[in-house]
């Protein structure tokens, strides 16, 4: 279904670690609509994970760099530069980690020093990167950058922990940064608030199972599939979406305006299951419960 919506376009993707990254699909999708990209993660992800195979089918490079270190940054943005032969369009923050979540340290006992790192790794980097293209004018006029959110930066869900915290952090960041960047030289900025999505980082949150039914079972479209979410984000890429900045932007099937759905009432109704309650009693499926 591609339909060159980002012909001509070049930009810098975040955090695709392996093919079940929501970067990863941003990537694929944004080549298959005619950008350029450059790819980065830390040098232990691109180790771990699958990257190189990426940048091959997107025929580039991997450039590591920790997101946390301006230093790092700084030769990113210049090997990218160079790759390009100068400015470019659009940039993906794709990032998070939590290690409290990871050492299984509940929010009502966080170690600050996991604190520290969780705001640094997940919130702070987005300043960081931002910063450091907008001092190297690194942006075309009119660019867009993107970086990915929850929804715990508004409600509390159980489990998210110090992540909730980072994910308001870095949606405070979009607008303040927004207002400068576009002030200056048009780039806008945005967050867009992803459904609970299967992957690395996805499952490290407690209780990822029961959270991504629940959702599902909330949500009147569903879940958001990260395939969905890098389609919606190439449309922040692309020239369609000139004027949207400072914004956080749901895509999430429409679980954020949910207060109860009759599906996810009837899950809990005598502690039993939908699927088993009310087994082929919905002649139009389930979806519209
Ligand atoms: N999976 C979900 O349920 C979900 C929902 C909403 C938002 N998000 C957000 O989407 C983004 C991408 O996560 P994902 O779900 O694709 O998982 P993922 O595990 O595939 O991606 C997380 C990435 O962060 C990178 N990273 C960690 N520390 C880094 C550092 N110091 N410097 C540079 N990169 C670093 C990892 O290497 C990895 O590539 C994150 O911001 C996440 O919070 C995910």
């Amino acid at each position: 279904m591609a339909s060159n919506l980002l012909k001509g376009k070049k930009g810098l993707i975040f955090g695709a670690l392996n093919e079940q990254s929501i970067a990863w699909k941003v990537a694929e999708r944004a080549v298959e609509e005619g950008a350029r990209i450059v790819l980065t993660n830390t040098a232990v992800s691109i180790r771990m994970g699958t990257i190189g195979e990426l940048a091959e089918k997107c025929d580039t490079i991997v450039v590591p760099a920790d997101a946390t270190s301006v230093a790092d940054l700084e030769n990113l943005v210049d090997r990218t530069m160079e790759h390009f032969g100068g400015r470019f369009d659009f940039m993906l923050h794709s990032i998070g980690m939590s290690p409290n979540v990871r050492k299984g340290r509940t929010y009502d006992d966080l170690d600050y020093d996991y604190l520290a790192k969780t705001l640094d790794i997940s919130a702070i980097s987005f300043h960081k990167a931002i910063q450091v293209v907008r001092k190297k004018d690194a942006l075309n006029d009119w660019g867009s950058i993107v970086a990915l959110s929850y929804i715990a930066a508004q409600r509390t869900l159980y489990g998210y922990n110090d992540m909730a915290d980072a994910k308001a952090l870095l949606e405070s960041i979009a607008r303040s940064f927004g207002y400068i960047y576009g002030r200056e030289k048009h780039v806008r900025i945005n967050t867009v608030s992803q459904s609970p999505t299967p992957t690395t980082a996805g499952k490290g949150v407690l209780g990822m199972g029961d959270l991504m039914e629940f959702a599902e079972n909330m949500s009147p479209l569903g879940n958001a599939s990260a395939e969905d979410c890098a389609n919606y984000v190439l449309t922040l890429f692309s020239d369609f979406t000139r004027k949207v900045t400072m914004q956080n932007l749901y895509h999430d099937g429409g679980f954020s305006s949910m207060g109860m759905s009759r599906r996810a009432m009837h899950t809990y109704e005598k502690g039993l299951r939908f699927e088993d309650v009310h087994q082929n009693q919905y002649p139009f499926g389930k979806g519209g419960e």
